[in-house]
């Protein structure tokens, strides 16, 4: 029989959770209320909460926003949505519950199944999916799982966790979600470098002396201190998110879209990229980390970390790439900073006034936008110069026009079956390649990160103009 394409059923696992109720479903409903998913579309939430249908609808409901849609329609939409929701409870290690669920999911129809639950559940789970039958076998209909990061603890959990889900899903058919990869600005990155003819022959050692991406955040761990202290900020954000964006910068422009040759051109940066050693890190805990809940009371779990990455090629050798991310800092910022050289011999440094370096900048968030220091003659009878900013800050330049959400462009894209934008399983291997060994020595040695006061700068070891 072939399958209705209208048909497609959209299972969060987790739907109790603050992913599923914060991000997942208010994603799908903006989605749902632009009229991108296909006709019959349906969505399920599963967890082990028991919450009455009501309940469940009264949960997700604050967090369903019209940004697309009219304000006179937004209730309609809302209605419409919850119409087509239903929740089930039930175990991840039985298939009572997923029996239960099976029975009201409709046949024939695509399957995606989003794990919005901590990693650990992951392989029980996928065994339970399969021993419900809900993995289906029917050759015309397809099913897909998104998985959320972490994705593992290491190289050996996260090459377990791989295997395990292997046995259940093909690797076509698993979607390991990186949200960063979603942000506007992140997408706009390849069209950036690659659809500006300016920057290609700058985009080197030649021009370019350092490379920092700074990701601030002036919260803490906000009733996440159980999972943020067996993970800390390496896990949590650098091997994944942060690194994506060093691969983005970094990488040799791919002869394609096609996501595979995307995807190669990123894994050859992160092959070039040297193994962290203690040596390139510095490690921070804000003060009072330790107060949560959920944290042991002598934590050694860094929530800030500066590290120095390098890249073994012939682009990007003597570059220094650093990352410094860190919660409980003041701002909440995320940016990428391209620091060019100063021109050697520069003919104006003969009137002793020597130009600064340009600087280029993208800002992934807050206040999207690029923004490049150019120096400028500042008007008058003397040759004085100064740096001005050429601003194409996303709300001046799009006024109006809405930035959607990352979950939206990523869950959108696994309905239509489109991966350029999702980590492939030999990205994952080397990313943690990359930081394995020195998390390791870190947990070994007991290393102990210095303290630094809530909503503080954090600790500096930042690209330097000339
Ligand atoms: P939660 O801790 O809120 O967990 C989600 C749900 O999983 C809970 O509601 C709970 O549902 C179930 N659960 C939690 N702990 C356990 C456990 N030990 N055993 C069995 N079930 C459990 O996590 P989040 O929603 O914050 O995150 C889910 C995943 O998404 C994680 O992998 C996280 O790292 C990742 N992520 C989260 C982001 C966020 O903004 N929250 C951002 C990016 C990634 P119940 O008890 O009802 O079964
Ligand atoms: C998640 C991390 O992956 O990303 C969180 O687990 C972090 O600790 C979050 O706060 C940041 O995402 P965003 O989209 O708010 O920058």
């Amino acid at each position: 029989m072939k399958k209705d394409l209208k048909n497609l059923d959209i299972v969060v696992l987790g739907a109790s959770g603050n992913l599923a109720q914060t991000k997942i479903f208010p994603a799908l409903f903006a989605l749902f209320s632009q009229g991108l998913l296909p006709e019959k579309v349906k969505f399920y939430g599963f967890a082990r909460s028991q919450l009455s249908q009501t309940e469940f609808k009264e949960q997700i409901m604050p967090n369903l926003t019209c940004r697309y849609t009219p304000d006179h329609s937004c209730g309609d939409f809302v209605e419409k949505f919850l119409e087509r929701s239903y929740y089930c409870n039930g175990k991840y290690d039985s298939i009572d519950g997923l029996n239960s669920l099976a029975s009201h999911l409709t046949k024939d129809a695509n399957r995606i199944f989003y794990m919005a639950l901590p990693p650990e559940i992951f392989p029980m789970l996928t065994k339970s999916i399969a021993m419900a039958g809900l993995l289906g076998s029917d050759a015309d209909k397809w099913v897909r799982v998104v998985i959320e990061k972490p994705f593992g603890r290491d190289r050996a959990s996260s090459d377990e966790l791989n295997s395990e889900l292997l046995k259940e899903f093909s690797e076509k058919q698993i979607y390991r979600i990186d949200h960063y990869l979603g942000k506007e600005m992140v997408q706009n990155i390849m069209v950036l470098r690659f659809a500006n003819q300016i920057f290609k022959p700058l985009w080197n050692s030649k021009y370019i002396k350092c490379v920092e991406i700074d990701w601030q955040e002036n919260i803490g761990v906000e009733g996440r201190g159980g999972y943020f202290d067996n993970y800390g900020i390496i896990r949590d954000v650098v091997q994944n998110h942060l690194l994506q964006l060093v691969t983005l910068v970094a990488m040799d422009e791919p002869e394609s879209l096609d996501a595979d040759v995307i995807r190669d051109r990123k894994l050859a940066v992160l092959h070039d990229i040297e193994i962290v050693n203690i040596e390139d890190l510095i490690l921070g805990q804000y003060t009072n980390y330790t107060d949560d809940p959920m944290v042991p009371d002598k934590s050694l779990t860094p929530t800030f970390v500066n590290v120095k990455l390098k890249i073994d090629n012939a682009e990007w050798r003597d570059v220094p790439f650093v990352i410094r991310a860190g919660k409980g800092l003041n701002a909440k910022k995320n940016e990428i900073r391209i620091l060019f050289r100063k021109p050697e011999g520069n003919i104006f440094c003969q009137l002793d006034n020597c130009p600064p370096a340009n600087e280029l900048i993208i800002r992934i968030q807050p206040d999207e936008g690029i923004h490049f220091n150019i120096v400028s003659k500042v008007p008058g009878l003397k040759m004085q110069f100064q740096e001005k900013d050429l601003d194409l800050s996303y709300k001046s330049a799009f006024g109006d026009a809405i930035i959607p959400e990352a979950y939206e462009s990523l869950l959108l894209d696994v309905i239509n079956g489109e991966k350029a934008l999702f980590i492939r399983n030999d990205e994952l291997e080397a990313a943690w390649d990359i930081f394995t060994p020195v998390l390791r020595y870190i947990e070994e040695n007991k290393i102990k990160p210095e303290n630094y006061v809530f909503g503080s700068k954090g600790f500096d070891r930042i690209c330097k103009k000339e």
